[in-house]
C-alpha cells in the first residue's frame, strides 16, 4: 500500500507531493515501480489525495507498469497518514497475508531492501522496518512554551546515538497484525495524536518491531534540498 494523499507542504507550493516529478517521472509512479518491482508483490493500493483520486488515476494511466503482473487500484485518503493508511487496509482483498505499507515519499528505494522486509515477515516477525544508524546527534527538547513561540528551545536529553534507528519504509506486517493496530488507535488519529508510522502502532499494541537493514537511497523526499539528490540517484543509475 501506498499512503500518497500528504500535501507536501515542506517541499514548498505545488501540486500534492506524490504527484511532482523527478526527472520527468512523477514520485508516485516511481514508488509503484520500486513496489512492482518485487516478485512479491501482486497488488499496489494507493492512497490518493480526498480530491485528487481521478487525477492520481489518470496518472497512473499515464505512466503504465512495464509487466502486467501487478494490480494497482486507487483509493481515496484522510487528513493524516494514519487514516489514509486506515483506508488503503479497508480497500485490501481477504485473501491477503502479508502487507508492506510505503511512502509515496520514498520514489527510490531498492528492490533488496522491498524484499528483505517481505523475507522477514514471512519467516515469522509480526513487523519489520528498515532502518539506518543515524549520523547526526539527536536531542529531545520541551515543549515549546506556546506564550512565547520566539524563545530558543530548551535541551531536556540526549538519547544514545548507538541505540537510535531513521526508520524507513516499506514497513512489512502480518495483515491481521495491522489491522489490529488501526482499530485499535483510529481515535487516536481522529483526535489529532495520529502515528508518524505504522510500527509505532504496533509497538504500542505491545507486539515486537524488528529492523532490517535500510538503504540511502530510500531517503524521504521532504525538503527541497532532497529533490536535487533524488535527481542525483536517478542520473547515477542512468548512467
Ligand atoms: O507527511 P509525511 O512525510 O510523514 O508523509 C509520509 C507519507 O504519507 C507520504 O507518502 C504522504 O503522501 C502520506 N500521507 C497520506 N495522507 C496524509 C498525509 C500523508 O497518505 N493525510
Amino acid at each position: 500500500m501506498i499512503p500518497a494523499a500528504g500535501r507536501g507542504v515542506r517541499l514548498g507550493p505545488g501540486a500534492p507531493k506524490a504527484l511532482r516529478a523527478l526527472s520527468g517521472t512523477p514520485m508516485l509512479v516511481r514508488a509503484v515501480r520500486a513496489m512492482t518491482a518485487s516478485r512479491a508483490v501482486s497488488l499496489v493500493v494507493v492512497v490518493a489525495p480526498p480530491d485528487g483520486e481521478a487525477e492520481v488515476r489518470s496518472l497512473l494511466d499515464d505512466f503504465p507498469l512495464a509487466g502486467d503482473r501487478t494490480e494497482v487500484v486507487v483509493v481515496p485518503g484522510g487528513a493524516t497518514r494514519q487514516e489514509s493508511v486506515s483506508l488503503g487496509l479497508k480497500a485490501l482483498p481477504d485473501d491477503v497475508g502479508t502487507v508492506l505499507v510505503h511512502d509515496a515519499a520514498r520514489p527510490l528505494v531498492p528492490v533488496d531492501t522491498v524484499d528483505s522486509v517481505v523475507a522477514a515477515v514471512r519467516a515469522g516477525h509480526p513487523a519489520v522496518v528498515p532502518a539506518l544508524p543515524l549520523a547526526d546527534t539527536v536531542k529531545q527538547v520541551a515543549p515549546r512554551d506556546a506564550a512565547d513561540a520566539t524563545a530558543p528551545e530548551t535541551v531536556t536529553g540526549t538519547p544514545e546515538r548507538a541505540l537510535l534507528r531513521a526508520v524507513q519504509t516499506p514497513q512489512g506486517f502480518d495483515r491481521r497484525t495491522l489491522d489490529a493496530a488501526h482499530a485499535t488507535f483510529e481515535t487516536a488519529a481522529r483526535e489529532g495524536d495520529g502515528a508518524t508510522d505504522d510500527a509505532g502502532m504496533v509497538e504500542r499494541l505491545g507486539v515486537p518491531v524488528v529492523v532490517v537493514p535500510g538503504h540511502e537511497e530510500a531517503f524521504k523526499v521532504t525538503r527541497p534540498l532532497d529533490l536535487v539528490l533524488a535527481e542525483a540517484v536517478i542520473a547515477r543509475r542512468r548512467a
